[in-house]
């Protein structure tokens, strides 16, 4: 069993976090809920700054929002003093809402749409990273419009294809992010650019995938996008000295995961690129890195009440919990596992194997397949560990159930970031058409 940051057994036998009871924060606020141990954020936020300082200081580091975006987790981001990436209009309106500095905003997306682009203009993002040469077409036409100068980078996809689920992949040439290479995309793009006076090229950027635990594809791409600089600079005249590497290292799920660490994966990136700079006799570009999920990853757990319990003699006892697909995705579109602990029975040892099932209408809603617990009983708190990163941003209203609560703990304190929605916030945006308006409203 492993805990990560905070995580305490009291004298009680409870799951503790920041200080802060699980049992107590689970009657407080109610189930499902997402705990968030707010100083190993922190820690994370400082151990890639610092591997950074130590190893290559001309560098930022840009949290990628798309893993758990809040209002408060902006401000966190900030005082840390990372940058931020946004994907989608939304999540830029959470940032400039937090009072996020916009010149430290990086915008992303394969489709963002007029609305989006308006606002990005409009604001000042820091950088948009134009993902097609479509794409760039739609932006000089809006930066036109409005007089406004952009500055860009190009995403590019490396050719690299990462270990990891198929669905969470995004470097190889099949891809629907990103401009190709060995196509001629990128080098297109860089010209379309060039003939524009109201786009400025700042740099290339590249993801090749999410939970990567081993870090040489890292190292490829670093290698590539190197390359492409070079390539760039010797047939277009262009000297580029912003590289964007994006996110995707890996975190500990199970103990069956083994992450690499930060100081590791900085070094690897930092002697890459200074032994490609040295060979290609190309000044060191300034380096950027993505992460989301090592960020909030494991500084994040989800507690659920236990309800029902299923025995099916011979084959397994199904555990239902008041959650499931709704606040935790995962299991049901990567197969990803998950480990949990019993937040009100944390020093007692674990006897009968259970499956953890959610509660929404779906077979596919199982939690946890074959996971040995204490033995469990109605009203017992679950708490699912390393549910920090998409879980929440992944949330969703299946059957109508309302988005859990989502709470800060550190220094024995706990805040909520985010309220619980409530079945009136469920109907909230129904609208009512004349024909129907005949019925009376019994509720
Ligand atoms: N930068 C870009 C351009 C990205 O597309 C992503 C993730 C990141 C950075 C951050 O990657 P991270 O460090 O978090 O791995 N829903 C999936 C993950 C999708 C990742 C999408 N892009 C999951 O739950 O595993």
């Amino acid at each position: 069993m492993f805990f990560s940051g905070t995580m305490r057994i009291s004298d009680e036998g409870h799951l503790l976090i920041g200080g802060c009871d699980l049992v107590k924060l689970a009657s407080e606020y109610g189930t499902p809920l997402y705990v968030y141990d707010e100083e190993l954020i922190r820690k994370k936020c400082r151990l890639y700054k610092n591997a950074f300082a130590k190893e290559y200081p001309n560098a930022e580091v840009v949290y990628a929002g798309k893993a758990f975006l809040t209002t408060a987790m902006c401000r966190l981001v900030d005082e840390e003093g990372l940058a931020l990436d946004v994907v989608s209009g939304g999540e830029l309106y959470t940032a400039l809402e937090a009072g996020f500095p916009v010149s430290r905003i990086y915008f992303h997306g394969n489709n963002k749409t007029e609305e989006e682009l308006d606002l990005a203009l409009e604001v000042g993002v820091g950088r948009i990273v134009a993902d097609s040469l479509m794409e760039l077409e739609f932006l000089d036409e809006i930066a036109r419009q409005k007089g406004k100068e952009v500055d860009l980078y190009l995403r590019v996809k490396p050719g690299i294809k990462a270990h990891t689920h198929h669905y969470i992949q995004t470097g190889q040439e099949d891809s629907k992010f990103g401009l190709g290479i060995s196509d001629g995309q990128v080098l297109a793009a860089v010209d379309f650019v060039c003939s524009r006076k109201r786009l400025n090229l700042k740099g290339l950027h590249c993801h090749i995938g999410s939970q990567i635990l081993n870090p040489k594809p890292f190292r490829l791409a670093a290698r590539v996008m190197m390359k492409l600089i070079a390539e760039i600079k010797s047939k277009k005249g262009i000297l580029l000295n912003e590289l964007n590497l994006g996110g995707g290292l890996g975190i500990r799920y199970t103990s069956a995961d083994e992450p690499c660490d930060f100081d590791s994966f900085i070094r690897l990136l930092a002697e890459t690129v200074r032994q490609e700079a040295g060979e290609m006799n190309l000044p060191l570009p300034k380096l950027m890195i993505e992460p989301g999920r090592s960020i909030v990853g494991e500084a994040g757990v989800t507690l659920y009440r236990v309800g029902t319990i299923k025995d099916i003699p011979n084959i397994r006892r199904y555990v239902s919990v008041d959650g499931g697909m709704t606040d935790n995705l995962r299991p049901a579109l990567y197969e990803a596992e998950y480990v949990a602990l019993v937040a009100n029975k944390a020093s007692a040892a674990a006897k009968e194997v259970v499956t953890i099932a959610g509660k929404n209408c779906e077979s596919g809603d199982i939690l946890i397949k074959d996971i040995k617990l204490p033995e469990l009983e109605k009203g017992d708190i679950l708490a699912v560990l390393s549910t920090g990163a998409y879980h929440y941003s992944m949330a969703n209203n299946y059957n109508r159930n309302p988005r859990p609560a989502v709470v800060f703990v550190r220094d024995g304190r706990a805040d909520l970031v985010v309220k619980r929605e409530s079945w009136r916030d469920l109907v909230r945006l129904d609208c009512m058409p004349e024909r129907f308006k005949k019925y009376q409203n019994p509720v």
